[in-house]
């Protein structure tokens, strides 16, 4: 694709292209794809709405775009390389690879599965599967039927796929047996039953088949089958199929993720702008070479995101952006200590993978495990590494630059969000020179801005404050599902004129960007995203709970941990049974990645007049330090502060 930046110069000159005209950088951009009708609007746009349009009046498939165009130059090559997880060892499962012909026969024939089932045009499919290739197939079947994909994380619980089908009104459900988790096997169709006890809209199941456990397969609803094997639907199917014209203002998918208040929202983004943004972010960031025909001297890599397709991530840089542009990606099912800690670092000898792009978390864990379990494998295929999802610490940057990348590779630290489609802030892979702990500079088309709370702009250097964005990108959300001024509450009210982005930034005297974390009352678990009022609701629904305050506090290896402070009725537990209950009460609400690393029952929370717990208190003393509140005077119960202190000394958890 011929808008990849290959220089400074080039990046500076780009820049400055898309900064002075906007609509006719990105039209340029989006002259690479096949569209069936042009545009006829390049952008059009109000952000106080918000109101972004990108490619008005243009038809496309996107899936043609990610398939059927690169069948000519590149059919053979592969698209998918799966790596199981039980890849290794004695009786390993072998590897699976699937070249672009072939995925996309598979794709055409789950879409005629889909269609069967009823799905069209604008109907929304629930995909809650392992990371496993029919993930993908499922979302891209989709995608060709112009239908929109709900990809549900596989780690969430029943209760939580429930709430997400049923708001995007799903009709059908694409799930598995089971799921292979390191030593575990995962009962994902169980759980999947038990959510859709809850969804009445969902008519159909498709059930693929990944671990061959006895699961029943319904009967009932309106139909007289309710499930319906994936493997026997897809072999039933033609390996052709006629992709449908969708407009690129369509909803390509929906993808739920927490904000500060309520329910997990759902992110809208569309098809045009979208498919323009993650093409253009994953070419120019990660500088991935695609190969060219075979017998073709032009090198190619292959990209390896350990991201689950149930993240954002999961959509731009392991389904879109790198089919996009026809590169080879490869997908891994399992952990990264099973079976044993040195298991990413074999994969990568394994496949020769160039380009890493993990997160934080992995990185530290990794490291803290021992580089005795790096010393085995040359991890001489590496060129880029790459991290999203949570600040990368210095520490942690140095460590992956050196025992990882061998000082050869450059680290592009990628900060962006689900609510932005694609990379927003991050060096160029050996273009941009690094900086630990930064992101460097925005992506041409991103005018990032940082805000004093009042929502005045700081210009210049050294400066810091809360990061905002100034003009449309393409990948931007359009709305939140179904509730349109929730869109506009959480990310375009606080300053007007600006997307706020909820995080905290600064740039440094060079004109670098930092990203300082969260300003908003979300926690970032291991890169993912809780509401602190989504984990109260949660502990809440135990009987005993009378009252909750969440926090996040600095943990070494996930970022940030989850810190509850309850107020409980203990007349018939013990303190120790009730705070293993409160746990395992967020587990089933949630899921495991929303168990609070520590409980602590206290007989108040701090409050001020109006009601509003002051969270400030909380996070000071979960973050260990108990010398310094700052100004109490407004708290109503001050008083309540030792008994708290009093409590947190009490009841220390590991
Ligand atoms: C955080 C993930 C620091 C940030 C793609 C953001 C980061 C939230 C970085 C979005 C980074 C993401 N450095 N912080 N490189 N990347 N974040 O929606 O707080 O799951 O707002 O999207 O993760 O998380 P989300």
């Amino acid at each position: 694709m011929s808008f990849t930046i290959t220089s400074l110069g080039g990046y500076i000159h780009e820049y400055q292209k898309s900064i002075l005209n906007p609509a006719q950088f990105w039209e340029q951009i989006a002259e690479e794809f096949f569209w069936r009708k042009r545009w006829d609007v390049a952008l059009s746009h109000d952000f106080s709405e918000p109101r972004v349009e990108w490619f008005r009046g243009g038809k496309l498939n996107i899936v043609e775009n990610c398939l059927d165009r690169h069948l000519f130059t590149r059919g053979d090559q592969p698209a998918i390389i799966f790596e199981p997880n039980n890849g290794t060892g004695a009786t390993p499962e072998p590897s699976r690879t699937l070249t672009y012909r072939q995925l996309h026969s598979e794709v055409c024939r789950a879409s005629h599965a889909l269609a069967r089932l009823g799905v069209q045009q604008g109907d929304r499919v629930a995909i809650y599967l392992p990371l496993i290739p029919e993930a993908i197939i499922a979302m891209l079947a989709c995608a060709r039927l112009g239908a929109v994909h709900s990809v549900v994380f596989g780690g969430f619980s029943p209760q939580a796929l429930r709430e997400r089908t049923n708001d995007c009104g799903a009709r059908v459900l694409i799930t598995a047996d089971g799921a292979y988790r390191g030593e575990k096997e995962v009962a994902l169709k169980a759980a999947a039953d038990e959510a859709l006890r809850g969804c009445p809209l969902v008519t159909d199941v498709l059930v693929v088949k990944r671990t061959g456990a006895e699961v029943p397969m319904m009967k009932g609803g309106p139909k007289d089958r309710r499930d319906h094997w994936w493997h026997e639907a897809l072999a039933s199917s033609e390996p052709t199929h006629e992709a449908v014209a969708t407009d690129a203002e369509d909803m390509l998918f929906v993808l739920y993720t927490s904000g500060s208040t309520g329910k997990p929202k759902g992110v809208v983004h569309t098809v045009g702008g979208y498919m323009v943004y993650t093409a253009y972010t994953f070419k120019n960031v990660f500088q991935c070479r695609s190969g060219h025909g075979s017998g073709s001297s032009i090198e190619r890599d292959i990209f390896w995101c350990t991201a689950d397709v149930g993240w954002i991530t999961g959509h731009s840089y392991v389904t879109y952006g790198p089919l996009l542009a026809g590169s080879t990606i490869l997908i891994y099912e399992g952990i990264p200590t099973y079976p044993d800690p040195g298991r990413y670092w074999e994969i990568i000898d394994k496949h020769h993978v160039t380009h890493f792009y993990t997160a934080p978390t992995a990185i530290r864990a990794l490291q803290a495990l021992g580089n005795e379990h790096i010393e085995p494998y040359h991890l001489s295929s590496l060129r880029v590494l790459g991290s999203v999802g949570e600040p990368l610490n210095e520490d942690a940057w140095h460590w992956y630059h050196h025992h990882i990348g061998k000082e050869r590779c450059p680290v592009v630290d990628t900060w962006w969000q689900t609510e932005t489609g694609g990379i927003m802030i991050a060096p160029l892979a050996g273009i941009t020179p690094t900086k630990p702990a930064h992101v460097t500079l925005p992506l041409p088309g991103v005018q990032p801005v940082i805000v004093d709370t009042n929502g005045t702009e700081l210009v210049g250097n050294s400066v810091e404050g809360n990061l905002c964005i100034r003009f449309p990108w393409p990948g931007i959300l359009r709305t939140t599902f179904g509730d349109h001024e929730r869109c506009r509450q959480s990310y375009f009210s606080q300053y007007p004129g600006l997307y706020f982005t909820g995080d905290g930034a600064k740039r440094d005297e060079n004109g670098y960007i930092r990203i300082l974390g969260r300003v908003d009352d979300v926690i970032n678990v291991s890169g993912h995203r809780l509401g602190t009022a989504e984990i109260e609701n949660a502990i809440n629904e135990h009987p005993k709970v009378l009252e909750s305050a969440v926090v996040g506090y600095p943990h070494p290896i996930k970022g940030e941990g989850i810190y509850a402070y309850a107020i409980v009725d203990l007349t018939d537990r013990s303190a120790d049974n009730l705070v293993r209950e409160i746990k395992e009460t967020v587990v089933r609400i949630i899921g495991p990645i929303a168990r609070p690393e520590v409980v602590i029952l206290v007989p108040g929370l701090p409050k001020t007049r109006s009601g509003k717990i002051m969270r400030r208190i909380l996070r000071s003393l979960a973050a260990g330090d108990a010398s310094n509140f700052g100004d109490t005077s407004t708290l109503i119960n001050p008083e309540i502060v030792e008994q708290i202190v009093a409590a947190v000394g009490s009841m220390s958890q590991p």
